[in-house]
């Protein structure tokens, strides 16, 4: 890949180069979306024009999708004036939706148990005991959206409790279709006279927050359960805004959970720590040097090669390796996918029939979930590969010590 790397590092770099511009020119890094706003107004008409229509052709099949031109600032506050949105939960996406959501000038409580690690995060980030922050019983019971964001395992332990505060004329919200979904190992069965909406963020909480904050937004996914009001989409769609979307597409609670935990499970994590350690090892047991078999294997994916496929498609980034490269790439795509299809066969299985649900479930209701999870995770920064990451993310030029 010697010669491929060589290339793809000079596109990157004219990439990188284009992408700095824009962003000093457009100066987002702590833009709220007041700020961004004024700047849509100016580029708005041209958008507006060019997507007009809300149902876009998604290669051949028709989709709706919202998005978040079409809710102005002002009429975002204006929609929800009325409303005390209390998140229930402060984790990586209490945490992101919260603030964007307070950021957006809307009114925001927080709901977690008491001197927890929760607790302890919410007060940093200037939540006030009392003014806005308070136990999950109190914040539900002074909201009228209720935000579920609990841990998945948490929204079943505890819904027997708070199933009884979510009194008609509140709107409950999930990020997940996972309570309700799986009702028979959950028991999450929401009140017949509620609103149930969901939006999920395409991503972690972290990146609901920081894409906010350079004035972008993340993707989300926007379904209704439970229409009472009739205004279940409109409100699901406004609260996707509020809280850092940049367009939203339509689904279901089970679509949404099926696909979710088999992305996760799949491609998104899961499969690429299992593809990266494959060939990291076969590299390494045919005696290339840890910082060889780190390079061709993690490294340049993620600095060179994955970020062109972000910006412009596969195609884009094969084209931008050597030529032995593309004839290679064009052969062997077929085999990894002939390979690993039965395997993700298999996963869409188990996500189906509930087999990760009841694991998760079980996992993460014991009360020791959070230093079980952490003993696990240190298991992989401790594997070679991680620990020869750490060694060649120190020599990049724009390094900074980790943490
Ligand atoms: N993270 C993502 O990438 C992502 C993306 C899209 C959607 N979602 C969905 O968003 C929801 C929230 O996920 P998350 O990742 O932000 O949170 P999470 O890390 O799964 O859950 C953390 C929250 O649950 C609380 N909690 C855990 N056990 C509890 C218990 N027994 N009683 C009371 N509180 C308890 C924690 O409080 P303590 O600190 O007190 O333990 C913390 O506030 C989930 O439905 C998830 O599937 C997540």
């Amino acid at each position: 890949m010697a010669s491929s790397t060589a290339s793809c590092l000079r596109a990157l770099s004219r990439h990188t180069r284009v992408a700095q511009r824009l962003l000093t020119k457009k100066s987002f890094q702590t833009a709220s979306y007041s700020l961004l706003a004024r700047h849509q107004s100016v580029t708005n008409k041209r958008v507006l024009a060019t997507r007009g229509l809300k149902t876009l052709d998604f290669a051949g099949s028709k989709e709706v999708v919202y998005e978040r031109s079409d809710w102005p600032l002002a009429k975002l506050q204006n929609y929800f004036k009325n409303d005390t949105l209390a998140l229930i939960g402060y984790g990586s996406q209490g945490h992101g939706q919260g603030l964007n959501a307070r950021d957006n000038g809307l009114n925001v409580i927080i709901g977690v148990r008491k001197d927890g690690e929760s607790w302890r995060q919410a007060i940093e980030d200037g939540w006030v005991p009392g003014e806005s922050l308070f136990s999950i019983e109190e914040a539900i019971d002074r909201g009228t959206i209720i935000m579920n964001l609990l841990s998945d395992a948490a929204q079943s332990s505890t819904w027997s409790h708070i199933s009884p505060l979510i009194t008609k004329g509140k709107t409950l919200y999930f990020s997940h279709g996972f309570s309700v979904v799986y009702k028979d190992d959950t028991k999450v069965i929401p009140p017949k006279d509620v609103d149930v909406i969901l939006v999920a963020p395409k991503g972690s909480g972290r990146t609901v927050r920081t894409l906010f904050k350079e004035g972008r937004g993340i993707n989300s996914s926007v379904a209704v359960f439970q229409d009472v009001t009739g205004k279940a989409m409109e409100k699901a769609v406004a609260i996707g805004v509020a809280i850092g979307s940049g367009y939203m597409y339509e689904t279901t609670f089970e679509k949404e959970v099926f696909s979710d935990l088999t992305g996760e499970r799949g491609v998104l994590a899961a499969a690429i720590q299992g593809l990266f350690c494959a060939q990291y090892k076969v590299l390494r047991a045919n005696g290339h040097s840890p910082s060889e078999a780190f390079n061709e294997t993690v490294e340049e994916a993620t600095q060179s090669l994955y970020p062109l496929i972000g910006e412009k498609g596969m195609d884009y980034m094969f084209n931008a390796c050597s030529t032995t490269a593309r004839r290679g790439a064009l052969d062997w795509a077929p085999i990894f996918e002939a390979t690993n299809r039965p395997v993700f066969e298999k996963l869409y299985e188990s996500v189906k029939n509930g087999t990760e649900t009841r694991k998760a479930l079980e996992f993460n209701g014991r009360a020791t979930y959070r230093e079980d999870l952490a003993k696990e995770l240190k298991e992989i920064d401790e594997q070679e590969i991680w620990r020869v990451g750490k060694v060649v993310r120190s020599l990049r030029p724009d390094y900074t010590p980790e943490h």
